[in-house]
């Protein structure tokens, strides 16, 4: 499994949780997100991408990146600690009891929306971003994590179920590139979308992406804070998960 799948489908991976007590910090979790500001990419609208390194300065700056002939790369090391945020949720909140009341729903009519989420291409309901966000708030998760946890939501819930380009690209969170894994293109969270989750708990790490994507925290967090609906002019849209993959590939 690609290594940004981890991000899109997070909640597939209930599997891999390990028994653990206590949250990670605010420094090991921005520590770990600074990892997905070491490259970013846009893309037009037909989905083709170009890719934007952290400058010099920036990228020797945050421990989830190391610089190396003129460019910038993801530290394996936080970039897995980040992949795998989900399991550490799961391990720290346990199993949100809604989303498992969601699951054994299996038709669009009796998923209950509000508390459950039903995308159509799955065969079952599942927890709906609401829901997640209320058990990681009763499980006192750092801001960093609800941060993450957003983050993943918003690209599960929101942009994976919108498979063309047109519908993706009409959501200001969204942005559909033809990557690797997905020749023909496939519906992503922006990196501006997650630059503005992370901004109040990570604004460093959150603050060098900002500045490569010609953005800055305030604007970022407008973008999420306000409806999803596809209301602005889409800008220069990065996705965070899967930019370390398309650098192998250049
Ligand atoms: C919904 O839950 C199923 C079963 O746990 C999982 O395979 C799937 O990836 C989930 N979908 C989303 C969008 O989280
Ligand atoms: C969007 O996808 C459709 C169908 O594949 C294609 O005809 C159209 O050219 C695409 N739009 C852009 C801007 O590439
Ligand atoms: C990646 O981060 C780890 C943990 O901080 C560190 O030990 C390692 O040296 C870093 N690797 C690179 C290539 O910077
Ligand atoms: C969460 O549920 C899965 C099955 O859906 C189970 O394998 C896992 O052990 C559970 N994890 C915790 C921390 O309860
Ligand atoms: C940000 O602006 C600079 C200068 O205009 C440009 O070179 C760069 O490509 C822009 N970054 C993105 C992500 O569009």
């Amino acid at each position: 499994m690609s290594r940004y799948a981890l991000t899109i489908s997070l909640f597939a991976i209930f599997a891999c949780t390990a028994s653990a007590a206590n949250w990670k910090t605010t420094e090991e979790i921005c520590d770990a997100y600074g990892s997905y500001n070491c490259v970013f990419a846009t893309a037009d609208d037909s989905g083709s991408v170009t890719v934007h390194y952290q400058p010099k300065a920036g990228c020797e700056a945050l421990d989830g990146c190391y610089y190396t002939n003129n460019k910038c790369y993801s530290n394996s090391t936080h970039e897995t600690t980040w992949g795998n945020m989900a399991s550490h949720f799961i391990a720290v909140a346990g199993n949100s009891s809604v989303h498992d009341e969601c699951k054994t729903k299996t038709t669009e009519a009796t998923c209950p929306s509000g508390t459950c989420f039903w995308d159509g291409t799955d065969s079952t309901c599942n927890g709906s971003f609401d829901s997640w966000v209320a058990h990681g708030t009763s499980a006192n998760a750092p801001e960093a994590m609800m941060g993450y946890l957003k983050v993943s939501l918003t690209s599960s819930r929101t942009c994976s179920p919108l498979n063309t380009n047109s519908t993706c690209n009409a959501n200001k969170v969204c942005m559909w590139a033809k990557t690797i894994s997905y020749p023909s293109g496939y519906c992503y969270l922006t990196e501006e979308a997650a630059i503005g989750f992370m901004a109040s708990a990570c604004p460093t790490e959150a603050g060098y992406g900002a500045s490569v994507m010609n953005i800055t925290l305030a604007e970022a967090q407008a973008i999420v804070a306000v409806s999803q609906a596809g209301d602005v002019t889409r800008g220069a849209l990065l996705f965070a998960a899967f930019t370390a993959l398309l650098v192998l590939g250049v």
